[in-house]
């Protein structure tokens, strides 16, 4: 078997990292789950509630993650196999597999974002002026060809950048993408509360309402929080094998959290004002990003400009989450069968832009059902409500219990890092996190 710690690729800088691991966090997930999410579970009593789960059990797996990942220098599985070995493996595996499934419809819905971009200057606004973005929407997604080119054009960018390596290609573009995104998300944030009439919107996502605050949205808070850090398939252990030894990892993970939330919370306020302030319902999932949204673009003046930059937000939240996906598989290769960057980039993520098709095509029924189900949320199912709920629960039970040691050193890098949330975060990863992952995983076992 291969070694990848001798002569490992490392992230430039402490900056370069955690625009990194943030990349990796903001996604898709974050900016039309988020706020739609909120909004039908209370509002600003649901926000209350995820920072609070966030902020317990999401950083302490997060750190957990990251703990592994630099102690052992090596890719998800490897990590296990060096620190403990035995069955522990398997989580790496589930998490490698699960990096396979997500990146497959991950890649189609990020297809869209570009077709999008694209489209705000060709049309759509004038067709969502006449009501038709709905069945603007449904006739690309039911196009085959053109769902499929948008979906290979965005995994060749995916592969493009892992390609080019740690350093040279995650890290340059993630240092890049980060903070335009931010800039455009606080101009479409100051556009949307400008307009008259925001106020509602406002109200419908931030009016705290106990009453709509219920076991299942603590329930949605766990799931979306989880989802959204990138926790429970080896994402921030492979990120974390590449850091240097002196870096402090308990404020590493504070600040990818923050950074986190305060992405999906911003998202909020570009939307729902916007969306109010034209009297429109907002719509629920994709619904919302592809038909609502079109339609509040298309009655604002500049709205093409406005369109485009709401897509290009998207994409670049989307690459920066694709590439962390990609980056699990490719180093799981690298370190365990040798293979170069070169070969595994392109091998790997030409295999998941196949397997992607079957997702793709399933929108506009070209593909056969599963049990009643489009295969993309057949995927989504497995990865999300299946295989990283385990992978958490494993990672979570791992750090506290199997190798609790190991992990206290290198938290506090051998003592000499601070760590005041030492006796929390211990409990949280040996009771907290497995038990309430244990809850998330049975509740959404539901098909
Ligand atoms: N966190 C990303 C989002 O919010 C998606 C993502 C990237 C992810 N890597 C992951 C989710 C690893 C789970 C595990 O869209």
């Amino acid at each position: 078997m291969g070694n990848g710690t001798e002569n490992r690729e490392q992230w430039g800088s402490r900056l370069g990292f955690i625009m990194a691991a943030a990349g990796s966090a903001v996604g898709l997930g974050n900016i039309w789950r988020f706020p739609y999410v909120t909004g039908m579970n209370g509002g600003g009593a649901f926000v209350l509630c995820y920072v609070a789960i966030v902020f317990t059990i999401g950083v302490s797996v997060m750190l957990a993650e990251f703990v592994i990942g630099r102690s052992a220098g090596l890719n998800a599985v490897g990590s296990f196999r060096k620190l403990k070995g035995g069955a522990w493996p398997v989580v790496g595996w589930m998490g490698v597999i699960a990096g396979f499934i997500i990146l497959s419809f991950y890649g189609v819905i990020a297809g869209w974002t570009i077709a999008y971009m694209i489209k705000s200057f060709t049309g759509l606004m004038t067709l969502a002026a006449e009501g038709k973005a709905g069945d603007a929407f449904g006739a690309f997604v039911s196009n085959p060809t053109q769902v499929v080119l948008y979906q290979v054009l965005f995994m060749v960018m995916t592969i493009w950048i892992v390609f080019k390596g740690v350093g040279e290609g995650i890290e340059r573009y993630c240092k890049v993408m980060m903070p335009a995104l931010f800039v455009i998300l606080l101009i479409l944030i100051v556009r949307s509360v400008t307009l008259p009439g925001a106020g509602k919107g406002l109200e419908f996502y931030l009016t705290p309402d106990f009453s709509k605050l219920t076991g299942a949205s603590v329930f949605a808070a766990l799931g979306q929080g989880f989802f959204s850090l990138s926790l429970g398939m080896g994402c921030m252990i492979t990120y974390g094998s590449y850091l240097s030894k002196k870096e402090i990892l308990p404020s590493a993970a504070i600040t990818v959290t923050f950074l986190d939330t305060m992405v999906a919370f911003l998202a909020g306020f570009a939307i729902f004002p916007a969306v109010f302030a034209f009297g429109l319902e907002p719509a629920a999932g994709p619904g919302l990003t592809f038909i609502t949204l079109p339609n509040v673009f298309a009655k604002m003046p500049g709205g093409m400009i406005f369109s485009f930059l709401f897509f290009l937000l998207l994409f670049f939240a989307a690459l920066t989450s694709s590439v962390s996906l990609l980056e699990v598989c490719v180093a799981y290769f690298k370190d365990e069968m040798g293979w170069t960057r070169e070969k595994a980039s392109w091998l790997l993520g030409g295999i998941i832009t196949a397997l992607g098709i079957p997702s793709a095509l399933s929108l506009g029924g070209h593909f056969p059902k599963i049990a009643g189900k489009d295969f993309l949320d057949v995927m989504d199912f497995i990865s999300s409500n299946v295989l990283l709920p385990l992978g958490g629960i494993f990672i979570a039970l791992f750090v506290g219990w199997v190798w609790l040691e190991g992990a206290k050193k290198e938290a506090t890098n051998e003592g000499k890092a601070p760590f005041a949330w030492e006796t929390a975060w211990v409990w949280i990863v040996r009771v907290v996190a497995p038990v309430a992952i244990a809850w998330i995983f049975v509740k959404g076992l539901k098909w």
